[in-house]
């Protein structure tokens, strides 16, 4: 299958045939004409020092309007307009492309990311240079997709990721690999508010994929994978919860994340959730 479903929309309320459809089949849906623009004053943001020093992104709530992750010497109400842009451009974007998820989809943050990504020191599990699904260690999603759409708003430089192989391949991979899940340490993890609601067993398993993909060098050279240079100005979104990326080099990318329940897709049984519970037999989200 090919990786990539390249269109050629221009402006962010404008449709395209079946966008939902090759999204859910794992699709990167990719925008290179679709360009996020930055007026002039925006542009001074193009830079790193607009970061606190301890976060790597600009973080922006859509729910409360509030601002993370922004130096204190920055201009934050002009950053904080940034970002609020970006997310009713995106929430219009998946509208038009994806009208079946209508009044179904909810926003999560939206991100400002300013640092170059080649060479940034991290943690295995926190180095997105290596290929993986998206799970939050701290927020269980109780079997939501995560859908991420992203705009690459540096002027002269592509943003390179790797894009991996089908969920149900990787699954099948690393399920057996995965250490049984302790419904205590589920309940002491959300006791100690560690995670903000039950981790589930699905949750289980999605962090333990994301762990185990990263943590096996072997398979981040070998398994079937491609690289693509995403053009500067180019927008393109994916469900990050099924289709295994790493960003390999690039700076200045915006990104708002967006959840919809599995049964507001076309077909639920390209979920995470429906695939691992019939691979292991399972009901996940006990
Ligand atoms: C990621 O979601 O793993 C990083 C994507 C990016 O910043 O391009
Ligand atoms: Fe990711």
């Amino acid at each position: 299958m090919q990786a990539i479903e390249e269109i050629g929309i221009t402006s962010w309320r404008e449709t395209a045939p079946r966008m939902a459809e090759a999204l859910e089949i794992g699709k990167v849906v990719l925008a290179p004409r679709l360009h996020f623009e930055l007026p002039e004053p925006e542009r001074r943001f193009l830079s790193p020092a607009c970061l606190d020093g301890k976060s790597k992104n600009v973080s922006y709530r859509p729910a409360t309007g509030a601002l993370g992750g922004a130096s204190p010497d920055a201009d934050r109400a002009a950053l904080t307009a940034m970002l609020k842009r970006y997310f009713e451009r995106t929430s219009a974007l998946l509208e038009a492309l994806c009208p079946e998820y209508c009044g179904k989809l909810s926003p999560g943050f939206t991100s400002f990311r300013p640092a170059e990504i080649a060479g940034r020191a991290t943690s295995w599990r926190k180095d997105d240079t290596r290929l993986h699904v998206d799970a939050f260690p701290s927020r269980p999603l109780r079997g939501l997709r995560i859908i991420r759409v992203f705009s690459n708003v540096n002027p002269a430089a592509p943003r390179m990721w790797r894009v991996g192989d089908a969920f149900e391949n990787v699954a099948r991979t690393f399920l057996p690999k995965i250490a049984k899940a302790s419904p205590v340490s589920a309940w002491l993890l959300h006791i100690l508010r560690i995670t903000k609601t039950r981790r589930t067993p699905y949750d289980h398993l999605m962090l333990g994929i994301h762990d185990a993909m990263k943590a096996d060098e072997r398979y981040q050279r070998e398994c079937p994978q491609v690289s693509i240079a995403i053009p500067p100005g180019a927008t393109w979104m994916c469900f990050t919860d099924s289709v295994p990326h790493a960003a390999m080099s690039g700076q200045f990318a915006l990104e708002q994340t967006f959840y919809l329940p599995v049964e507001a897709m076309r077909d639920p049984s390209r979920s995470p959730l429906r695939i691992l519970e019939r691979l292991t037999g399972k009901a996940l989200l006990t």
